[in-house]
């Protein structure tokens, strides 16, 4: 069972207008008070402010779907980490394999990018994944590695203690094929020790790694309670109320947030 605080955290992708997201905040909010997780949602660009300033007399979190690495600048298009911080976001969703996979994001990429959380103050949420052809080919400790090392580079262990990890195996990401719960936590404990080798022990111990991948009410708990796995990031299940509630209720008494 996981020491670490349990973190329920829902990405919206690219649904929900502000109507929407201001809908779906009224149908939920009444309901978190006394549950078990700490709830974080992230938000499209166009709804932090509006949901940051619903969620304000409660303890749910909002924040960002992705970020540019740069302050600020001539860049067309693109949404600053302080922009979001001063809409109301306190953290913020790095690497997630639709941006690298659609975007081209690389591991370096989000290393500038998680720096620059870092500098507005922001939490990040950093994913990482391997295909199923990785999968299958015995190279899932390789290619994790290679993300890990490439995107958490140059950070001190003060800095390292601020990330949340988020597992997402890019096979079980909207495709309902969730990774049993045995292989997310082997796969997670691989991805600690990695962090317990290079950042140390303290770090190890403290940092949350979410487990992310279809995951819904019915698979939240069986996961939930492995060792290594301290939480969820939700993609599909996250944009109706109940189905997201679900998964919120589901998390196991004895993990606290
Ligand atoms: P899913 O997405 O829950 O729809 O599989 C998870 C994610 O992309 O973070």
């Amino acid at each position: 069972m996981s020491k670490r605080p349990c973190i329920i955290a829902a990405n919206w992708k690219m649904y929900k207008t502000l109507h929407e997201s201001k809908d779906f905040m009224r149908a939920v909010l009444p309901k978190l008070s006394g549950v078990q997780a700490e709830v974080l949602i992230a938000a499209p660009f166009t709804s932090i402010a509006a949901v940051a300033a619903m969620a304000e007399e409660s303890s749910v979190q909002i924040g960002a779907q992705n970020m540019n690495d740069a302050s600020e600048g001539a860049f067309t298009g693109e949404v600053a980490a302080k922009m979001v911080k001063d809409a109301g976001a306190t953290f913020v969703i790095l690497g997630h394999s639709e941006r690298r996979k659609l975007f081209g994001e690389s591991s370096e990429l989000v290393n500038l990018k998680l720096k620059r959380s870092f500098e507005e103050g922001l939490r990040p949420i950093v994913c990482i994944g391997e295909t199923k052809e990785d999968r299958m080919s015995g190279k899932i400790e390789e290619v994790l590695g290679d993300q890990l090392s490439k995107s958490l580079s140059g950070l001190n262990p003060d800095q390292a203690k601020q990330v949340v990890l988020a597992y997402e195996p890019v096979w079980a990401i909207g495709t309902g094929d969730v990774a049993t719960p045995k292989q997310a936590q082997e796969t997670q404990k691989f991805c600690r020790e990695w962090v317990q080798k290079t950042f140390g022990e303290e770090v190890a111990s403290r940092m949350p790694i979410l487990y992310g991948g279809s995951v819904k009410g019915s698979n939240a708990k069986e996961l939930l309670e492995m060792e290594d796995i301290d939480g969820a990031l939700v993609g599909g299940a996250s944009l109706k109320p109940d189905s997201f509630l679900e998964i919120v209720q589901a998390v196991p008494v004895n993990v606290s947030a």
